[in-house]
């Protein structure tokens, strides 16, 4: 079997939508996926700073204003990656948002939840929804969803995230069920907590170095901090031909926290 060059580049000659690329997670994956050979059009409310991002890339960014809330900016945002390219491989719904700090379930805020379920469920519903519409009829592109490890454990932030995160996780596996019918892939990454200002508003820690401190010292996987680079390369792995034969899959990147349980698990264990 031939194998693939190690200077092939993996996206080359793609095109992907990026929601949330203006910062965080999906600003290193538009890097990383121009760096692959795409093309990307990142799609998010904060203008002026994904223009600066997509004059810092190069001629294969654009930007698109798109509040991936409202459904007529979803499928402007879309149109707009046909209208310039013609098509559509990669869909990342990536946008999101976290309550501040975590409420208990008596002073809980509907407004709030609601707040970040429109975003964090009805954005990924809508990318998948205007994705699906140009993929379907050419059989083929692949759809990846930012959920967390929030989509599996519990009690570790408020109850609209962790609702949220759930709910990106079924819709992830719906859309797959379905449009793995016609060749089309969706799966979602579920990394655990990086820093980045999502995270800084959620865990009320201005600091990088305090955030990224306070996680590593409750990681299972010692040596290594799990930084926005790090969830970039899985959403490429997703989105390349390498992954060609995962579908429905929740990619967690939590160097071994799900697995665990502090409750239950008091050992601590050493290796020499
Ligand atoms: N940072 C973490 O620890 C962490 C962990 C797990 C999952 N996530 C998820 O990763 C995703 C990206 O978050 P991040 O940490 O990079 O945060 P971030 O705040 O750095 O980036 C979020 C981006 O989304 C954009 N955005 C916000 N509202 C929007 C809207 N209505 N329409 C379009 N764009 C909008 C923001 O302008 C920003 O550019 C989110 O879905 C988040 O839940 C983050």
């Amino acid at each position: 079997m031939g194998g693939s060059s190690t200077s092939e580049k993996r996206l080359q000659g793609m095109i992907a939508l990026i929601t949330g690329g203006s910062a965080g997670i999906g600003e290193s994956t538009a890097r990383l996926f121009c760096r692959q050979g795409a093309k990307v059009v990142i799609a998010d409310i904060q203008d002026e700073l994904g223009e600066a991002v997509c004059r810092d890339i190069g001629p294969s960014a654009m930007f698109v204003h798109c509040d991936v809330t409202q459904e007529n900016d979803v499928e402007n945002a879309v149109n707009k990656v046909m209208i310039n390219h013609g098509k559509l491989d990669i869909m990342f719904n990536n946008a999101g948002t976290i309550e501040y700090g975590y409420t208990s379930i008596t002073d809980v805020s509907v407004s709030e939840f609601e707040r970040v379920m429109s975003l964090n469920v009805t954005g990924v519903l809508l990318g998948t929804k205007y994705a699906a519409r140009v993929m379907v009829p050419v059989r083929q592109g692949t759809i990846i969803n930012t959920a967390s490890v929030a989509s599996i454990i519990a009690g570790v932030t408020g109850y609209g995230y962790s609702s949220s995160k759930h709910a990106v996780l079924g819709i992830t596996k719906n859309a797959a069920m379905e449009l793995g019918m016609v060749g089309v892939r969706v799966n979602c990454v579920s990394p655990s907590v990086v820093a980045t200002n999502l995270s800084k508003i959620g865990f009320k820690i201005n600091d990088t170095e305090e955030l990224e401190e306070m996680f590593a010292s409750k990681a299972v996987l010692k040596g290594v901090k799990l930084n926005v680079e790090d969830v970039a390369e899985s959403v490429l792995f997703l989105a390349s031909k390498e992954s060609r034969y995962i579908n429905g899959h929740n990619l967690v990147i939590d160097g071994g926290l799900v697995q665990t349980n502090s409750l239950v698990s008091p050992h601590t264990y050493t290796c020499n």
